[in-house]
């Protein structure tokens, strides 16, 4: 009998149960009415009277050891359950739709500008925002009394030599021809930043897409038809464009480009101030000094040059009609571009 308690013992000790119903068929079989200790209770009434003594403590310890150990068993399993749930939640609930984020306008409109022109064979390149006055304006023919070196227009960090924010990225093309040699074709998207008040038309901080074409035979025409070609890509397939004479320092001729309001086919409306024509562009073909700064034989090459802001190109396109709403990240508005995509 001793060897039985014993072994009993030794099985409440060691019984690890995976579920709650395990232990209860162990509690039953061990101390359940018809269960073992029970059954060696019976037995107990009829051992010797010397033997009593230790049988009936080891009995004890039985019994103690089973109903403490089963109590502690049970607590473990209920915990763990608990924290299951907890963790996994409630399965049966319905799903709730994540929001997906959407792309700020600005990123899409400059993505397909940059993605119309890799189509006609223009790498992407870039450069920093903070410059010095050589790849701003002196290696693009600013004469030094140019207005654009002012002050008012221009973000200073340090005077003498001067390092500011670029005003444009053409400082990115000045880059390229320095570290490349023609054939030039690349495309230069990037923010730039000027001293201006801010407006329903103007920020001191925007984003301009800037592109450069240089080789051999590099013509006027060219550029018009690869204008041409993009105007439609971006605007429409009936939009038309025209160009007017204008003044860069770094262009010779230099051109302003305008696409024939999308609003109102050209008849004329508010947007496009009673004219037919929206202002998009200033273009040109690249100065002989500027290619002579750079490096590059004005003889035998020639080029194009032409730069936009993306700001106005994305409010043209989406109709949005003041500037600021570009940079406050308001979320009514940029979610009407969910769509865009
Ligand atoms: N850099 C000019 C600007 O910021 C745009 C431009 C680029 C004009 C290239 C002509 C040629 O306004």
């Amino acid at each position: 009998m001793i060897d039985k308690i014993n072994e009993l013992l030794r099985q409440v000790e060691e019984f690890k149960p995976k579920a709650a119903s395990e232990l209860e068929e162990f509690r039953i079989r061990i101390l359940g009415k018809k269960g073992e200790l029970n059954a060696l209770m019976e037995e107990f009434k009829s051992v010797a009277p010397e033997l009593k003594r230790q049988l009936g403590q080891q009995l004890n310890l039985l019994k103690n050891k089973a109903t403490e150990r089963i109590a502690s068993l049970r607590e473990e399993l209920q915990n763990a359950s608990a924290e299951q749930s907890a963790s996994s939640g409630d399965l049966t609930r319905p799903g709730s739709a994540e929001h997906l984020g959407s792309r700020h306008p600005i990123s899409l409109v400059r993505n397909q500008i940059v993605e119309v022109f890799s189509r006609l064979g223009y790498t992407v390149a870039d450069g920093p925002e903070i410059e010095d006055d050589w790849h701003v304006f002196s290696a693009l023919n600013f004469p030094p009394e140019h207005p654009a070196r002012d002050m008012q227009d221009t973000f200073f960090i340090e005077k003498d030599p001067d390092i500011l924010l670029r005003t444009h990225t053409s400082s990115i093309q000045v880059r390229t021809m320095e570290r490349q040699r023609p054939p030039i074709r690349v495309i230069c998207p990037g923010r730039v930043f000027r001293n201006e008040a801010i407006s329903y038309r103007a920020h001191c901080i925007f984003h301009q897409i800037e592109g450069l074409y240089i080789d051999e035979g590099v013509s006027f025409a060219d550029m018009k038809q690869s204008l041409l070609y993009f105007a439609k890509e971006v605007f429409g397939e009936h939009t038309a464009i025209r160009m007017r004479p204008s003044y860069f320092p770094f262009t010779e001729p230099s051109a302003e480009v305008d696409v024939s309001c999308n609003l109102c086919g050209g008849k004329g409306c508010a947007v496009c101030k009673g004219t037919g024509w929206l202002e998009i562009m200033g273009c040109g073909m690249v100065d002989p000094n500027v290619l002579k700064a750079n490096n590059i034989d004005p003889e035998k090459y020639s080029g194009f040059a032409f730069g936009m802001g993306v700001e106005r190109i994305a409010m043209l396109k989406y109709g949005v009609k003041d500037l600021r709403l570009y940079f406050e990240n308001d979320v009514r508005f940029l979610h009407q571009f969910d769509q865009a995509l």
